[in-house]
């Protein structure tokens, strides 16, 4: 199998059918044991009216099907690796079976496993099956009572706490779920407790569970939790819907976390945090990851998909919500900056190569490879532009009519626009197509002026990807806005819907050519081929009005400066100068002036030389970014030392928003001036951290300039016990290497003995480390290659899931040269040919070789 599409088990949206039967209602019962958990279910069908009559299948994987009845009568159904058939009656029944099932084998971390001897599950998307028979998909919704049977002290599942002894507990959720939200754990656990009283007056029992030792790292996701539930009454008037509301943190984790009705639970390094073992950004990580999966309650929950092809009614929204949050929280146009750059850097990486898919796919293989960038976060991306056309009243129209049109319900994309078409009369079948068109569209920007009217010419190009050779124009929303030459703003924000081809647009009544602001707040998720002119960047730099084109104003010198430095011409002198007015201005935030000071990722860099029709290499691109930096700390030697000096934050530490914007500023600039100070800026900070974030920052400069070896060795002897420090360790070494020793950093810790490769942290602590450093990876020798092969190879016949993700860091490979492509593609065959390999890690690889 060549291409990925064409494996017979491949899953097409057109194929769509509803499960013939419902059901009335769940019982499960778990006695269990590390080896041999038997699982009783008691399940109540009944036939759809009207439904097309189908055998009755129930979906089950690596399943001991110790007995079946129907209507207590015992039945022998046909059993194949993916589930049973079984004869039914015509009309309503109740089917009972036992199955047993092995926690302590399941390295898959997919179903129920077992976690340093805690029980949990993961059932996202189809673990469930590897728990029971059962209709596992997501449009089949029901009420579970759950008994749990166990000598361990804490027993938890969804929905409210029923009745409970030694030895035993009993759940029952009245909230009607598909099996995906299901949820288990038991395990010797403490609880960080708190309470919640709701809108409507409702008490809320809350609870952090996690190990004993963690209890003392919980009050960050508690805070979170608690502003998380109070934003989305105020923002969307939407309400928490039981008594409790819990909240477990794992170790072993294939994601994130996971928004189980009642019973999330989550990776520990998205819920652990202490000043001195978090750093600001994983504190800001944790409370953007306890948003999102509490505002699933509601986006994802109550309003599930219909099936696998809808994950982005889901996920699209819940990170357009919880980006909401965050920048209510911490300043929209720092949130909006970030955002951006991750996108640019990563979903437009997955977007122009091999694995490009849309927004909502057509067809997969294994559904767990399609929990990408591209649904998350361009899925957002859709969602924003959605709101930008339809204005935040329209929004928040079309929101209150999709969840009172749709509470309940396993719905679809249709079913989402119909809600905005019927709340605001805007037509969105053109808009569509950004549901269904992979790839990112390009605007050409052409200007001109002329006897005080102003001209906007923009095309759009969508490049053919995977399965779609022709495109249609979709509908991209163009933010605008014109400032004159004396900088004032001569025409606020306006925003262009460009739907045509190719479109123009004229300003008139101007005295003078304007300067062109144009796609502000990066108002949809494309690349602009313009021209401007460093004059103009620089310009905006000064004047813009708004925020992130102002910032990106600076990036597009800052592009120009790579450049420069990549065609080993001197990098003006200007941009420097043009920096420093904006960093001196302390009208701006500090949080936004860091933003100011950090350059375009390396990939960005390999992307726009790529669509310009060049090779890019890897290495000579560090050394152009190392030159860049190099320069700023040479230009800005008064500067930067004040930077330095004004984000220090006095007193104990807080992830205020204030706070971590003073230390990002602070340390961008600690970045900077270890290029010239030798590091001794650096080891200083490193020696007096009172916390994490100034520890890291610390150690990351100095691992940039190829020194810091006494300090891993100090924080390794003072962190050797905490396992999330410990993936900090693993990680800086190998991202911050230089691209000479990357790879054999790498290996070297491969073989440190608390390399626990089974654990998908530890696992991407090195190797997502190594795809990070792409000078490192990208070693011409190939070695990098060569060990990530390995690995992946090793990974897959414990934890396909997680094998298969880290794959994507050889999606690049076709805009190398000719040599590494020779070399990628050789490791990517030996995996192919890999006897055994995983449905997950064959369909990726099938994918980026096709
Ligand atoms: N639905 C989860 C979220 O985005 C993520 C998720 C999907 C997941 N599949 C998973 C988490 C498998 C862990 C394992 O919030
Ligand atoms: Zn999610």
């Amino acid at each position: 199998m060549a291409d990925g599409t064409a494996d017979p088990r491949t899953i097409h949206l057109k194929d769509y059918t509803p499960f013939p039967w419902s059901i009335d209602g769940v019982e499960l019962t778990f006695a269990l044991a590390p080896r041999g958990t038997r699982v009783t279910s008691r399940i109540r069908f009944r036939p759809n009216e009207g439904a097309q009559p189908a055998p009755f299948f129930l979906h089950g994987e690596d399943l001991r099907l110790v007995e079946a009845r129907i209507d207590g009568r015992a039945v022998t159904p046909a059993v194949t690796p993916e589930g049973l058939t079984c004869e039914v009656p015509a009309g309503a029944f109740t089917w009972e079976a036992v199955v047993e099932i092995d926690p302590e084998d399941n390295t898959r971390l997919e179903g129920l496993y077992l976690s340093r001897g805690m029980y949990c599950t993961q059932c996202e998307a189809e673990g469930f099956r590897r728990i029971t028979y059962y209709p596992d998909r997501p449009d089949v919704m029901a009420v579970f009572t759950v008994r749990i049977e166990s000598d361990l002290p804490v027993l938890l599942s969804n929905g409210n706490p029923g009745p409970s002894g030694p030895g035993f507990a009993e759940w029952h959720d009245p909230w009607p779920k598909p099996s995906y939200l299901f949820a288990l754990v038991a395990g010797e656990l403490l609880a960080h407790r708190d309470s919640f009283t709701t809108m409507s007056g409702r008490p809320v029992d809350l609870a952090i569970w996690v190990r004993p030792g963690d209890e003392g790292k919980c009050a960050w996701a508690m805070e979170s939790l608690k502003t998380s539930m109070r934003w989305d009454e105020t923002a969307y008037g939407r309400e928490y819907d039981l008594d409790v509301f819990n909240i477990v943190a794992v170790d072993d984790f294939n994601m994130g976390a996971m928004e189980n009705k009642g019973l999330n639970i989550f990776n520990s390094s998205a819920v652990l945090a202490s000043p001195d073992t978090a750093t600001d950004a994983n504190y800001e990580r944790i409370e953007a990851i306890v948003a999102h999966e509490y505002f699933h309650n509601w986006t994802g929950n109550r309003i599930t998909c219909r099936d696998w092809f809808q994950l982005s009614l889901k996920e699209g929204l819940t990170v357009f919500r919880d980006a909401q949050f965050t920048g209510d929280l911490r300043g929209r146009g720092v949130k909006r900056i970030h955002d951006a750059a991750f996108l640019r850097s990563a979903q437009f990486r997955e977007d122009n190569g091999p694995l490009a898919h849309p927004v909502r796919p057509e067809s997969f293989v294994e559904i767990n490879n399609f929990y990408t960038l591209t649904v998350y976060e361009k899925g957002a991306e859709v969602i924003g532009m959605l709101r930008r056309l339809v204005g935040e009243d329209g929004y928040r129209k079309a929101l209150d009519l999709y969840f009172e049109r749709h509470d309940g319900q396993a719905a679809t994309i249709e079913d989402w626009l119909r809600v905005f078409e019927d709340a605001t009369g805007r037509d969105l079948a053109q808009f569509k197509l950004w549901y269904s068109q992979a790839g990112t569209p390009r605007v050409r920007v052409e200007e001109s002026y002329e006897n005080g009217t102003y001209r906007l010419d923009l095309t759009q190009t969508l490049p053919p990807s995977p399965g779609q050779p022709g495109k249609q124009p979709m509908v991209i929303p163009v933010a605008v806005g014109l400032l004159n030459p004396n900088g004032d703003e001569v025409v606020p924000t306006t925003v262009l819907e460009l739907t045509e081809p190719r479109q123009s647009f004229t300003f008139k009544g101007l005295a003078a050519r304007p300067v062109l602001s144009i796609l502000r707040d990066f108002s949809a998720p494309v690349m602009l081929d313009r021209q401007a002119s460093e004059g103009e960047a620089a310009f905006l730099l000064a004047h813009d009005t708004d925020e992130f084109n102002r910032w990106e104003a600076g990036q597009t010198l800052a592009r120009r400066a790579i450049r420069a430095a990549l065609d080993g011409r001197s990098i003006d002198a200007a941009w420097a100068e043009s920096l420093r007015a904006v960093l001196r201005d302390t009208t701006l935030s500090p949080a936004y002036r860091a933003t100011i000071l950090a350059r375009p990722s390396q990939e960005e860099t390999a992307q726009a030389l790529f669509d310009e029709g060049q090779t890019p290499d890897p290495v000579a691109i560090f050394h152009a970014h190392e030159a860049v930096d190099l320069h700023l700390a040479r230009s800005l030697p008064d500067l930067l030392p004040a930077l330095f000096e004004e984000g220090q934050v006095p007193g104990p530490y807080s992830p205020d928003p204030d706070a971590v914007g003073r230390r990002s500023l602070a340390n961008a600039a600690l970045a900077l001036l270890s290029r010239v100070d030798d590091g001794a800026r650096a080891r200083a900070q490193f020696a007096a951290a009172d916390n994490m974030t100034q520890s890291v920052a610390a150690l990351a400069s100095l691992l940039a300039i190829g020194k810091g070896a006494e300090e891993l060795r100090i924080f390794h002897d003072r962190w050797g016990h905490d396992r999330l420090v410990m993936d900090k360790w693993f990680a800086l070494q190998v991202g911050q290497a230089r691209p000479e020793v990357a790879v054999a950093t790498a290996e070297r810790l491969t073989r440190h003995p608390a390399f626990d490769w089974k654990n998908p942290n530890r696992f991407r602590s090195v190797f997502g480390a190594l795809s990070g450093n792409p000078a490192g990876f990208h070693d011409p020798t190939g070695a990098g290659y060569r060990l990530l092969a390995d690995w992946l190879i090793r990974l897959d016949g414990a934890n396909p899931l997680s094998a298969a993700r880290m794959s994507s860091a050889f999606s690049t490979w076709r805009r190398l040269d000719a040599a590494r492509q020779g070399l990628i593609a050789a490791e990517l065959q030996r995996i192919q040919a890999t006897p055994g390999l995983s449905r997950d890690l064959s369909e990726m690889v099938g994918r980026m070789i096709a």
